[in-house]
Order: structure tokens, then C-alpha cells, then sequence
């Protein structure tokens, strides 16, 4: 049994266990009325006081070095913090990726066809608008599924979509990437586009890449299509400064990560004894993210039953973010099945767009 699939059982059974509720608990919109509520479900796959149980935190507290996963960045204030990175001069992935589907979401939509666009960390969905006004022009139904571990964010930019377009049915999905990918909400449209943009791919070293790639094939049916964004390789001296820019926001979106487990578990993490530390690994081509301790202390997470101990110097790595390369990643994917349909690219080649297709397994 591989490592999602424990902690997919251990969230569902948290989930049904705490709440005494089916596993799939779905709220139509209860804000401003019926009208709004029709086109507007959030379904929690998460519980929010669970998340995944918190397996994956103590494995990654109790190993040397220690690391924890990525996906405890995003709590409420995690996400908030992440879309004033995307603000940031030296951050230049989000407005890249963004000038490319400017230019280019007329011919994605144009190929996909009509579709539901299920979007893999949604976050504020603001690139993911691009998208739609493409696929608003085609005119029919459309149908949007995001998919966030951050409830408010998820909400929030779902009411605004369902306002903005007037004929959009959103189902969000609060949930990982994993849980929600085996548990989709069945099609309605002819066919499907899942999109995993802004380089969060980047965020799985590669052995969990692959186990993601399963689990998108798993989900979509031949001839379905995958939109994938993937930040490329550059100088080191464009690459460091956009993890560790002037204004410290990406200090305070890495330190805040053990500012959520205080919340999620009940811990007592000071973050005025940890410094942020990013930089590229150049023989990775991949910028790393750590946490480091200033001095000897011991921190206690109630919830996980943990204590656990920090030496001066001692380091926590809380994120890979990879640098890729097109044609390897075209080639990688197309072993999978995936078949690249089209590449987009910017001037400066520094970001990539791969519009794919799952062929007919035969
Ligand atoms: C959202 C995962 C793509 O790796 O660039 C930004 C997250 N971390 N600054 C990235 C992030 C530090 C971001 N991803």
C-alpha cells in the first residue's frame, strides 16, 4: 500500500469518525439564495481539524534532517500569503504563466473543446478566469471544479466566479490533490480538461511525481485532456531572489507553515527561534526551502501526542520547488500515455504551458 493511499484512509476515517457524518459532506451555498446556491456546491473531503491525520508530519518531524510536506503551507493565512508572493517584482512565475494564457487560452479552449475544467489547487482562481473567458466565448455549459485544501479561499473565489459568469456551475472540491482526484464528481459535459498550473508540480521530488501522474491517469478517461504549467530552467540569479525576495513575504509564507501546525495540532512552535533559508541546487535544478533553528530548544504538538527536539542550526526542509525542462517533460509524460497536443512558451523561455491528451490504451 503506497503512502497516499494510508493517509486517503486515515482522513475519510477521521472525517466520519469525528463528525459522524457520511464521508462526503456537501454544503449547497448558503449564502445569498437559492439562485446563487443552485450553481454553487463546496464538497469537504478534508476535515478541517484533520487534514490527513498528521501521519505525514510526525514521519517528517522524527527522520534526520527533518522535512515536512509542502501541503501545510496552505492554511487561511498560508494562501493569502501566497498570492502576495505572486505580487512580488522578484516573483516572476505567476505573471509569466499568466502573459502565456493572455495570449494563448483561446487556442487551449479551442482544442479542448467545450469541457468542465477541474483545476488541481485552485487558490484564488485568478489565472484559471483566463480560462474561462475562453471557454465562455465557445458558448454552451460550463463547469468548473476546483480543488483546494484551503476552505476559505475555495469559497470565497468560487461565490466571486459564480457571480462573474453567468451561466458557470462551480463544484469545489475542499481536499488534497490525491483525495480529490480518486473521488471526482461524476462528468456532466462531454468531455474533461484537468489543469495543474503554476509550477506546483514542482513541489514533488520525483518518486511522488510519478505517484501523482498515476493518480491523474487513473482519473481521466481516454481522450480526456491535461493542462499542465511548469516554471523551466534559468540563472540561478533570476531563481534565488524570487524565493527569497527583499520585502520577506516568502519568509513569512515559510515560517508560517509552523504557525499552521500550532493551529492543526496543538502545537507551541515559536517562530522567532527559526530562520527562512531558500536556495537553488544547481545539480537538483531545484530551489529548496528550509526552516532553520536559531537556537536549542524542544517543541510539543498535543494533538499528534509529539515531542521533538531542535539543535542550534538544525534545519526543517519544507519545499522542493523544481526547475524543469520541456522536452523531458513532454517525453516523460508521452511514456504515460499523456500525449503532448501543444507547448506554449514565453520569450524568455522561462515558463511552460503542455496542453496533453490520454490516448486510447490499447
Ligand atoms: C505554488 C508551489 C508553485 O514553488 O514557486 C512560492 C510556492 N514557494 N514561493 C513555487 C512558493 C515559495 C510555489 N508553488
Amino acid at each position: 500500500m503506497a503512502a497516499w493511499d494510508i493517509e486517503i484512509f486515515q482522513a475519510v476515517w477521521l472525517c466520519s469518525f469525528t463528525r459522524k457524518l457520511d464521508v462526503r459532506n456537501i454544503t449547497q451555498d448558503t449564502a445569498a439564495g437559492s439562485r446563487l446556491g443552485q450553481r454553487l456546491t463546496i464538497e469537504h473531503l478534508l476535515d478541517p481539524l484533520a487534514m490527513t491525520g498528521g501521519t505525514d508530519a510526525i514521519a517528517g518531524l522524527t527522520q534526520t534532517p527533518k522535512t515536512l510536506p509542502a501541503k501545510y503551507f496552505y492554511d487561511d493565512r498560508g494562501s493569502q500569503l501566497f498570492e502576495d508572493i505572486c505580487e512580488l517584482p522578484e516573483y516572476y512565475p505567476t505573471r509569466t504563466e499568466t502573459a502565456i494564457l493572455q495570449e494563448f487560452a483561446g487556442q487551449i479552449a479551442g482544442m479542448t473543446g467545450p469541457c468542465e475544467l477541474i483545476e488541481l489547487g485552485s487558490g484564488s482562481s485568478t489565472k484559471t478566469r483566463l480560462l474561462l473567458d475562453a471557454y465562455q466565448k465557445l458558448g454552451g455549459a460550463m463547469r468548473y471544479v476546483p480543488v483546494d485544501v484551503s476552505a476559505e479561499i475555495l469559497q470565497s473565489s468560487a461565490e466571486q466566479l459564480i457571480a462573474d459568469y453567468s451561466t458557470l456551475q462551480v463544484h469545489g472540491l475542499v481536499s488534497t490533490y490525491e483525495m480529490a482526484l480518486a473521488a471526482l464528481p461524476p462528468t456532466q459535459l462531454q468531455t474533461r480538461t484537468v489543469a495543474f498550473l503554476g509550477s506546483s508540480l514542482g513541489n514533488f521530488p520525483p518518486d511522488k511525481c510519478d505517484a501523482f501522474f498515476a493518480q491523474v491517469i487513473g482519473a481521466l478517461a481516454e481522450g480526456e485532456y491535461f493542462l499542465l504549467g511548469i516554471d523551466l530552467q534559468k540563472p540561478k540569479e533570476v531563481l534565488e531572489p524570487a524565493y527569497d525576495d527583499s520585502q520577506g513575504v516568502t519568509a513569512a509564507f515559510n515560517l508560517n507553515m509552523l504557525s499552521h501546525l500550532n493551529w492543526r495540532f496543538g502545537g507551541n512552535f515559536d517562530t522567532g527561534l527559526f530562520d527562512h533559508w531558500a536556495f537553488y541546487n544547481s545539480e537538483q535544478n531545484q530551489i529548496e526551502m528550509h526552516l532553520r533553528c536559531l537556537r536549542s530548544h524542544s517543541v510539543r504538538l498535543d494533538a499528534l501526542n509529539l515531542n521533538v527536539d531542535f539543535a542550534a542550526g538544525e534545519t526543517i526542509h519544507t519545499e522542493v520547488s523544481r526547475k524543469f525542462e520541456l522536452k523531458a517533460m513532454q517525453e516523460y509524460m508521452e511514456k504515460q500515455g499523456l500525449k503532448t497536443l501543444k507547448v506554449w512558451t514565453d520569450a524568455k523561455g522561462w515558463f511552460g504551458l503542455i496542453l496533453c491528451q490520454l490516448e486510447p490504451i490499447n
